[in-house]
Parts: structure tokens; sequence; C-alpha cells
């Protein structure tokens, strides 16, 4: 199966005094056709500067300072978002590349009614498009999500609406331009558990119906397991492992992702302490020339503080970086 987007050796820094900082380093990501492609990690590993960059959204005064990508844009063929010109970006963002954020009010405007800002979603990619089809396009899609009472939605203002339908609204206008990737950033972080479920069930399902592939951020192993074929581990700026998701919950391998699992299996399991890994993730560019995890890592050796672990395949299509399954160092 082709890959819609290839992400190779994606590098994101930002000055501090005279130097340029990594913030993200050597994250080479494929996402397949139609599937979707799950990042986990804690916070401040690097999740969402990933998908900002892709967009050419990242918040200054971060930069891009190495990589490349190849999106299969079918308006301008195999494309590199990252040094896009912007008036070809802007054809992409929202018609074939659409985002979904964690907070609802980032991306609607309080001033406007949900009707406006659905129209002005289509207007600009379809320009021509009339007051009837528009109106018709909109009402359909909040079917889909379903919104109870759309034409009464269509008039209100945000604040008149609940978090998770205004979630729903968001997802509406994300797909209504048949995107080819959808990228969610922590897309029900914010809400309930039972509207969670909802949601991810409704983005699975309009997934399916529209043949998109998906990008799903969470620091949640669960929605990975509700919505992902293949999972990619972020920790402290890098990838740790990846894996098909099965293969990950089952046989994971790297000592990080086994206390991740071990933390949600502590929440169902009989025990009444809620499982923590121990310490804290080390912030961006204040990185050791070492395993970046060997701090908090019961098993580290005396090799983990000396060289950094290369991303190595341990098994077919699973890859992990630590000295425990192979000796290789990074290059
Ligand atoms: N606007 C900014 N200015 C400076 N540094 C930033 C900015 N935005 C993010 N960073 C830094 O980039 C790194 C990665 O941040 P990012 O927001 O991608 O984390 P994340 O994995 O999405 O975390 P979370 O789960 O909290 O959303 C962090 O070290 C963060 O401090
Ligand atoms: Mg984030």
């Amino acid at each position: 199966m082709g890959h819609l987007l290839e992400i190779s050796n994606l590098k994101i820094s930002t000055p501090r005094g005279k130097n340029l900082v990594p913030l993200l380093d050597k994250v080479s990501l494929n996402v397949p056709k139609g599937q979707c492609l799950g990042i986990v990690g804690e916070s401040g590993c690097g999740k969402s500067i990933t998908a900002t960059s892709l967009l050419q959204q990242l918040p200054y005064p971060l930069r891009v300072t190495e990589g490349t990508t190849a999106f299969d844009s079918f308006q301008h063929g195999k494309v590199d978002l990252l040094t896009l010109p912007s008036k070809k970006m802007r054809n992409i963002r929202g018609r074939e590349i659409a985002m979904i954020f964690q907070e609802p009010m980032t991306s609607l405007d309080p001033i406007f009614t949900i009707q406006q800002q659905m129209f002005e979603a289509l207007q600009f990619h379809f320009p021509r498009m009339s007051h009837k089809e528009m109106l018709d396009k909109c009402l359909s899609m909040l079917v889909k999500v379903n919104i109870p009472r759309p034409e009464q939605t269509l008039s209100s203002y945000p604040h008149q609406l609940s978090g998770g339908q205004l979630q729903r609204i968001m997802i509406a206008i994300a797909l209504m331009n048949d995107p080819r990737l959808l990228i969610a950033d922590e897309p029900t972080t914010a809400l309930d558990v039972t509207i969670q479920m909802q949601i991810l069930d409704l983005m699975n399902e309009l997934k399916e119906s529209n043949d998109a592939a998906v990008l799903m951020i969470t620091h949640d192993l669960g929605v990975i397991a509700e919505t992902s074929q293949h999972v990619a581990v972020f920790y402290a700026g890098h990838i740790v492992e990846e894996a098909p998701v099965m293969e990950l919950f089952h046989h994971p391998q790297h000592p990080y992702t086994k206390g991740l699992l071990k933390s949600i299996s502590s929440l169902s399991g009989d025990s009444n302490l809620l499982y923590a890994i121990p310490g804290i993730v080390p912030p961006g560019g204040s990185w050791d020339a070492h395993c970046r995890f060997a701090a908090r890592c019961e098993y580290a050796s005396e090799k983990c503080l000396k060289d950094v672990p290369a991303l190595t395949e341990v098994a077919s299509g699973h890859l992990c970086r630590c000295f425990l399954h192979r000796q290789e160092v990074e290059a």
C-alpha cells in the first residue's frame, strides 16, 4: 500500500541565545493511505510541533532545521510540505489536510455563527458554490456528526453549544472538504469519557466512509487502541518505539512503553495504586548525549549513560531505541 505522507528525519529547533537547540530530531514516519497512525507520548515530547510543522504553522520562533516530507497531493503531485510555497500550502490546508485541535474554541471564532464559519471553510476552497449548495452541505455534515437540530445549530454561536457539540462541529468542518489526511491533536482530551468514546467512534466511521488517513496524536494509549493501526511512541523529542498497534500492546519492548502500558493497566487492575513512571521528561533541548530515558529507567546500565541507542528493528515492522535489545549506537 502506498504512503500518503512520508516524513524523513524531521528536526525542529528553537533559538536559545546565539544557538539553535533541538526540540525534536530524527523523526521519520509514514502515514499509509486510509489508515490511522497514532503518536503517543507524555506532555512536551514533541507531538504537537510535529503536527503543526506539517502545515507550516509552527509557533514562532520554532523552525524546521532538517528533514523532508513527501505528501501525495491530488492538486500538486508529490510535494514537500515543509518547503511548499505558501499559495500551494493554502490550497492543501483545510482541503487535503485538515486538523482538529484539543480545544475547539481555539479554532472557532466566538463572534460568528456556526453557519458563517462553516460557509467560510467551504468558500475558501470552492468559491463558486451557491448558497443553497453550501447550506445543504453544512446540514448534511452536521447530520453525519450526529448533531441534533442541525438548522438551529447553524444559527448558534459557539458559546451556546456544549464542548462535545463543538468538537463534533470541528470534525464536521475538518471533514467537509473530504481531506485525504486528518490530523487530530488530542481531539477528545477535553471531553468526558462517554462523549470521548462517541467522538472516537464517529472519527473511525468517517475515516472509513471518506477513505481518509488519520494522524492521531494523544497521550492516552486507550485512544490509540480505539483508533490506530500503527503507533509511534515519542519520548523527549524522538521516537523510542514504533510498531503495529497489537504488536505494541502485546509485545512492548522499550521500558518507557512498558511503563505507559503499566500505568493504564494499573487503572483497571486489582491494585488501588496508580502506577506512574518515576521522574520527569527532560525538557526540550537539554538532552545529554546518552539515552534520554536512562534517568527514569530501572534497567539502565553504564552504556545507557554513555551513548544514544539507535532506533533499530527488533521484529518485522517493530522498531525500538534501547540497548536492551540491540547494542547499536546512533550515528
Ligand atoms: N511556542 C513555543 N515556544 C517555545 N517552545 C515551544 C513552543 N511550543 C512548544 N515548545 C516546546 O517544544 C517542545 C515540544 O512541545 P509540544 O507542544 O510539541 O509537546 P506535546 O508532545 O504536544 O505536549 P502536550 O502533550 O503537552 O500537548 C516542548 O519542549 C515545548 O516546550
Ligand atoms: Mg500537544
